[in-house]
């Protein structure tokens, strides 16, 4: 089913993966919304989206979500992209900061989708987002992981839940640059991309766009749902040591 002239909403659209979707779409003839909390930061992706518009939203806050999906005209793919993370040994990382990750990448898209769903068409879809780190731990990363983990099992259960009206599916990034790393330094932040991407089968980390594509597939493929769409250059299957 092709996305032109269909509404799309891109929670985390504002930058990043999310970003990437929304120009694409909109370049495919979808109407598309972008939603996060930065009203500045969606302002100037609409400009460059050169369509669509701006809904802002704070996952995490009630009243927020309830203003939202007042505002929502009837959508036909919900795309929620929009996350934070916290690293850190299991030892140090304080409970409170694995909560408001927990918050933030699983209770936040849970929230959307629930006060979303009366304005889901039939036929339409939701896309949740993950990534490789629950399958493939890294260091330092095990609450991530978990919280993944979480969002793939949610994944699941609502595909069953809410077919055949809706399909469900999540997007399990590897490393792509976007700015999920623009508070790192420039130095340590490259270094990380080369190090992770001589890892890979592919030999890079990835690029927004190519995620992008994926959450395309997603939203168009009718017969597509329940599934954990792993786009991450081989991580499943990287070598720790140097090739
Ligand atoms: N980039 C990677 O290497 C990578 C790897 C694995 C998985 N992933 C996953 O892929 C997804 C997209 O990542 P990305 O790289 O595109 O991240 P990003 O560039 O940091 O974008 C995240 C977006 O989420 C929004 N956001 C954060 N908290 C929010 C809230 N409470 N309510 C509404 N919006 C909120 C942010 O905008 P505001 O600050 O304006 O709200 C931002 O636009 C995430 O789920 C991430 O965990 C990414």
């Amino acid at each position: 089913m092709a996305i032109k002239g269909k509404t799309i909403v891109v929670v985390g659209g504002g930058s990043g993966i999310g970003k990437a979707i929304a120009v694409k779409s909109a370049a495919a003839g979808a109407d598309v919304i972008i939603s996060s909390r930065n009203v500045a930061k969606l302002e100037a992706a609409v400009t460059e989206l050169r369509a669509g518009s701006a809904l802002p939203l704070d996952m995490t806050d009630a009243g927020s979500l309830a203003s939202w999906a007042d505002a929502l005209p009837d959508v036909d793919h919900l795309v929620i992209s929009a996350s934070s993370a916290a690293h850190g040994r299991f030892s140090d990382l304080p409970e409170d900061s694995l909560r408001g990750m927990f918050d933030a990448k699983f209770f936040g898209p849970y929230a959307t989708a629930k006060a979303a769903l009366n304005k889901l068409n039939k036929n339409g879809s939701i896309t949740l987002f993950s990534g490789v780190l629950s399958r493939r731990p890294g260091l330092n990363c095990s609450g991530l992981g978990a919280v993944n983990g979480a969002i793939e099992a949610l994944t699941r259960g609502l595909a069953l839940e809410l077919g055949p009206d809706l399909r469900v599916n999540c997007l399990s990034p590897g490393m792509v640059r976007s700015e999920a790393y623009a508070g790192m330094e420039r130095e340590t932040r490259e270094a990380m991309y080369e190090a992770t991407g001589e890892s890979l089968p592919i030999g890079r980390v990835g690029d927004v766009e190519e995620v992008a594509e994926a959450a395309l597939f997603l939203m168009e493929n009718t017969y597509t749902t329940g599934i954990v769409l792993d786009v991450d250059g081989g991580h499943m299957i990287r070598q720790y040591a140097k090739r």
